[in-house]
This record gives C-alpha cells, sequence and structure tokens, in this order.
C-alpha cells in the first residue's frame, strides 16, 4: 500500500504534494518522493525514510514548477532506498511515475524493455511502467499509458507525467484506489480523500479500468478500451480530522473493516490461472527439498504465535508434516531439535520483535531453512531470511494486530497447500475444494462485519466485567488465545483463552454469572464436543456468547448469544471467527472510552528483549 497525489495548476506544486503526501503517510512511509515540471525540465527528489526528510530537504531547496506529482512508500519490490523511492523515470527523464499497487508480470515486462536497450537503475516493479511508456509513446502520453497499461497484469493506480507535454498528468486504476480533485483552474489525484480535503470538496472517483488526462481545466475520463466516460463529481461532507482514518474513529476499527480486501490481496498472484494450485515464487525451497523436510518450526509471538498455532493444524492436516510451535521467547531459551530437514516458519508483522529474530538466529546456525512471513519489506526478518512471503496486509497503525493476522494465516493456507500438493498428501479433487472455499474467505469475511451492530451491543452489555472466559478446540483453540488477547491489549479485561476440553482441569471454577465465556462453536469435528463444554458453563450459571454458523438451529438451544458466521471448511474458520472477537474487543474498549489505537504500556513492535 502506497499513497500517491498529483497537481496542475497555477499554484506552486511542492507544497500542496508535501501536504497531500503527510495525509497519505498512514499508507506507507519507507520512501518518499516527488517530482515537479517547470521550463520544459523535470525536477526530482525522493528519499528513503519518512516524509518529513525529504519535506525537510525540500526546505532548504525547493523545487519550483506548477505541475508535479509525489509519493510516499510501503516497499513491496526492493528494499527502500533512495534508488528504489518513486518517481520512477524512462530512460531519458522525460517521463515520470508513481504508482500503487503490483505489477505482477514485470519480470516479463522488463526482460524484454531491456532487451530492447532501456537501462533500469531501480529493483521496483513500478519502473518498467516508466519505460513501457516510453517505448510507446510518439507524442501522445494518454495513448502511450493506456496502451501500457493494457500489457500490465497487477493492480495499480498510476499518475504520469511527461515533460513534452506540460499542461497534462495522465492518471489511473486497477484494483488500487484513485481520486481526481476538481478546483477552480486547478486539478488534484490522490490515493484517498484526505489528501484533497484542504483544496476541494468536488471530487471524482476513478474506477477500475479507468484512465484519466487531467489539465488545469478538469479531466476527461474513459475506459481504457478509449470508451469516454461520463460522471458528475461527488462532493464529500468528511471532516479532515475524521478522514485521516478513512472516517473510522479509530485506525483499528479501519484496519478490522480492510480485512476482506487485504486477505483477497494476499490471495492475489500466488493462485495460478487455473486457480487450481497455489505459487510460491517466494519459496526458494525446490520440490525435492521440500520433501524432504521432518519438521516445521514456527517462530513468533504474540498474534503471530496465534497465527502460527493455526498454521500447524493447517500443516499437520493437509501436508502431514509435523509441526513444532512455542513463543519465540520461550524457544530461544531451551535446546529445540533443529537441523538441515527443519523449515523455520517465522510470522512477524514488523519483521522487527526481537525474541523473534533470535530465534530465527538459532535456528538458521542449527542448519534450518528460514521461511519468513511478514508485512514489511525491508526488515531485518526479511533481510534475514532464507524465503519470504509477504502479507500485503499494508500497514498496520494500531497497535492491537487485526488484518497482520488474518493474512498471516492466508498466507499460511498457502504454504500448507502448496506443501500438501508437492508431498502428495491431497489428492487433486480435495486440494480444489480447499482453493475454492479459500477464495469464498474475503466475500464471507464481508458478511461477517455486518454482524457489527450485534456485537456492538454485546460489548456495550458486557464491557462492565472484570472476567471472561474464551474457549475453543482444535484449530479454533488458537482463535480463543487470540480473541483473549485483543480484549486484554485493548480493553484492559482480564479474558482468559482455554482449550475447552481443558476447562474442566481448573478454570471451570471461574465461572459465575458475572464472569461471561465466549465459545467458537462452528461446524466441524470438534462441534458436539464444544456443545458439551457449553452446556457444562450453562449448568453453572455461566451466560455464554457462541461464535457459531449462521444456520445452526443446536446452538440456539445453549448459547445465551449467537454470532453467526457463514460455514466454510473448517480449517479455514479461523480466519471469519476471529472477527466479531476483534469487533467485541473494539466495542468494549470504546464504550469504556480506552486509548484503543495506542493501549497502556504497549508498543507496535517489540524490538527489544
Ligand atoms: O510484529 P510482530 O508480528 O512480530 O509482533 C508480534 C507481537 O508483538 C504482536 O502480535 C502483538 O502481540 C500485538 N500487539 C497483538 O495485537
Amino acid at each position: 500500500m502506497c499513497g500517491i497525489v498529483g497537481y496542475i495548476g497555477d499554484a506552486e506544486a511542492m507544497p500542496i504534494l508535501l501536504d497531500g503526501l503527510r495525509k497519505l503517510e498512514y499508507r506507507g512511509y519507507d520512501s518518499a518522493g516527488i517530482a515537479v515540471l517547470s521550463e520544459g525540465m523535470v525536477s526530482v527528489a525522493r528519499r528513503q525514510g519518512k516524509l518529513e526528510r525529504l519535506a525537510g530537504e525540500m526546505q532548504a531547496n525547493p523545487l519550483l514548477g506548477r505541475v508535479g506529482i509525489g509519493h510516499t512508500c510501503w516497499a513491496t519490490h526492493g528494499v527502500p532506498s533512495d534508488t528504489n523511492a518513486h518517481p520512477h523515470a524512462d530512460c531519458t527523464g522525460r517521463i515520470v511515475v508513481v504508482h500503487n499497487g503490483i505489477i505482477e508480470n514485470y519480470l516479463s515486462l522488463r526482460e524484454r524493455l531491456e532487451v530492447d536497450g532501456h537501462v533500469f537503475t531501480s529493483e521496483t516493479d513500478t519502473e518498467v511502467l516508466a519505460h513501457l511508456i516510453e517505448s510507446r509513446f510518439i507524442g501522445d502520453l494518454y495513448d502511450a499509458v493506456r496502451q501500457s497499461l493494457l500489457e500490465v497484469v497487477g493492480s495499480y493506480a498510476v499518475v504520469v507525467l511527461c515533460r513534452d507535454i506540460p499542461d497534462t498528468l495522465v492518471a489511473a486504476r486497477l484494483h488500487s484506489p484513485l481520486i481526481l480533485g476538481h478546483g477552480r483552474g486547478e486539478q488534484f489525484v490522490a490515493s484517498d480523500v484526505p489528501a484533497l480535503l484542504a483544496y476541494t470538496r468536488q471530487v471524482t472517483y476513478l474506477q477500475n479500468g479507468e484512465i484519466a488526462v487531467v489539465t488545469r481545466e478538469g479531466a476527461r475520463v474513459t475506459r481504457l478500451d478509449g470508451t469516454e466516460i461520463r460522471r458528475e463529481p461527488a462532493t464529500i461532507a468528511w471532516d479532515a480530522a475524521a478522514a485521516e482514518k478513512g472516517g473510522y474513529k479509530h485506525f483499528m476499527l479501519k484496519e478490522i473493516h480492510e480485512q476482506p480486501a487485504v486477505i483477497a490481496e494476499t490471495l492475489r498472484g500466488r493462485m495460478g490461472e487455473d486457480r487450481a494450485h497455489v505459487h510460491l515464487p517466494g519459496l526458494k525451497l525446490s520440490p525435492d527439498e521440500l520433501r524432504k523436510i521432518t519438521k516445521v518450526l514456527v517462530i513468533a509471538c504474540g498474534t503471530a504465535y496465534h497465527a502460527g498455532f493455526v498454521g500447524k493444524y493447517a500443516f499437520e492436516s493437509l501436508a502431514r508434516v509435523p509441526v513444532e510451535i512455542d513463543v519465540a521467547s520461550e524457544l530461544r531459551y531451551r535446546t529445540p531439535i533443529v537441523d538441515e530437514h527443519t523449515l523455520a516458519l517465522v510470522i512477524s508483522q514488523s519483521g522487527e520483535t526481537a525474541d523473534t529474530l533470535a530465534a530465527m538466529r538459532d535456528a538458521k546456525e542449527h542448519g534450518a531453512h528460514v521461511l519468513a512471513v511478514t508485512n514489511v519489506v525491508g526488515s531485518s526478518v526479511d533481510r534475514d531470511a532464507d524465503s519470504i512471503l509477504y502479507t500485503y496486509a499494508g500497514p498496520e497503525i494500531a497497535v492491537a494486530s487485526t488484518k497482520a493476522y488474518t493474512t498471516q494465516l492466508m498466507t499460511l493456507y498457502q504454504v500448507a497447500l502448496y506443501l500438501a500438493e508437492v508431498r502428495g498428501t491431497l489428492d487433486d479433487d480435495a486440494r480444489a475444494r480447499f482453493i475454492e472455499a479459500l477464495q469464498r474467505l474475503p466475500e464471507q469475511m464481508a458478511t461477517v462485519l455486518e454482524t457489527e451492530p450485534l456485537v456492538k451491543k454485546l460489548a456495550e452489555a458486557f464491557c462492565g466485567v472484570h472476567d471472561t472466559l474464551y474457549l475453543g478446540r482444535g484449530v479454533n483453540f488458537p482463535t480463543a488465545l487470540e480473541g483473549a488477547l485483543k480484549l486484554k491489549e485493548i480493553s484492559y479485561i482480564h479474558a482468559e483463552g482455554y482449550a475447552a476440553g481443558e476447562m474442566k482441569h481448573g478454570p471451570i471454577a471461574l465461572i459465575t454469572p458475572q464472569c461471561p465465556t465466549v465459545a467458537i462453536a462452528v461446524p466441524g469435528g470438534v462441534y458436539e464436543k464444544m456443545l458439551s463444554n457449553i452446556k457444562e458453563v450453562k449448568a453453572r450459571q455461566g451466560h455464554v456468547i457462541a461464535v457459531g454458523a449462521t444456520d445452526d438451529p443446536d446452538l440456539r438451544k445453549y448459547a445465551d448469544d449467537i454470532i453467526p458466521i457463514p460455514r466454510t471448511a473448517e480449517l479455514f474458520t479461523p480466519v471469519l471467527a476471529i472477527v466479531p472477537l476483534q469487533l467485541f474487543s473494539y466495542y468494549c474498549a470504546d464504550t469504556l472510552g480506552l486509548d484503543i489505537d495506542q493501549p497502556r504500556n504497549l508498543a507496535k513492535s517489540v524490538t527489544v528483549e
């Protein structure tokens, strides 16, 4: 996820671009850059690191001009650096591009362009766009961009500037947002509304597959095939402060709502064209080497550990490979049995968690191949791992992890299915059914989000309690742990996550009418057992809030409240079941008036032991 802006008008472009980028920094802050056009020259400034670094330098050496584009980067290809920062230019420096998204076929495009003599200066996917447009440009920028984008596979929002056409910006989008802002004698382009609010409330939302020619007077929009589009601009009613969080009260709520889109993004690019196989180009072990793996060792902390715990069920049941899992802070101080046939699976949103890094290095020293699942390109985990799979969740700003968790789950399911195919542990029909179910999850998750009003009511009713019990079995035991962690960290209500079958061995003593139980009771192998556990709670006057299947009449007989989720393969239910639990903790904390995005004593990334 990155933020892009564009300006064309009679004011100086640089301050407007920097201001817009500031509003979009939540989308990424690995590097930033701007390009400004003046008197037949394109001047570019770009810097690794946060925008303020670039802005500081710009104060001393401003770029002058009334047309420009800008970018704030969440790196996906190539480490964050000055040269990988946008804007990217063609060979001649006359065409410059900013881009948000992923160009999946960039390697083949790059190879072809290099054969044709184009010289690349960065490791990014975006740079191919600049060269592709250069190769098509014979005086008509709109047509050159349009023709180029027809060749691109992937997702993009782009704004293009050309020295030879000084009064025009060309903007286009596919699966990444882009909005045109209309002023008097000036026009704006941005990834998100906050960047526009200081200048205009009249906007046009570009739709997938649309391209716009933007001049001072206005914008002409067509489809990529050239068909004209006529759309009345919309008027934005948001106030600027709320809009920074996309209209949500907190980043956490925004991130919960982003989940259907980001889990879809995690799938995209790793499913084959036939949608029957998983492809993991980031995994650098050959099928032969994967068949020799005798054990997977999961290394992670906190929420990432819970994702790994779900992964254990998926790996063992689909790929029939033993999985050992421990929190990294424990793992690093014992002597696990690790050798060259161990696959060390490191899971970390930030890629900077100290205990995770230490345990990862130990595993590597003992000969394990390290496969990392991370959200942050250029992080320490990214640099030190042997193989990398990115989660593509975009920047997660709230301390309580939500979308990072569900994208980690999606990635782990993909790895499990890939291993199952390579190791021959799942027949083609079963694999096809799992892959189909996996691809339905984004849509199903959007349905789960519709339970928000119900969950909010439950949270308002229960946020006054001091203790809660979260129960789950099988693949949803980790869901109980993660649900309890979410409640603890932002609402400060004590929550005990437990394997439901263990309840009789102690925690049952906690049950009173004042200690509600949250039970995950979805259809599957342990469903009947969960019903028995729920009855045990009820027999002791406990109140049960159950997460269960939409159309489950039995659960209704025993639980006091039911939060319905759609049916899916049992192994995949954690992706759906966690969403109401995230919302429950959010609304408990909100009702209590707590600082949700920055809860006490916590930091987003634990970089010390
Ligand atoms: O960046 P990481 O995924 O390595 O972080 C691990 C934990 O610190 C993190 O998941 C933490 O538990 C979250 N605050 C949970 O919401």
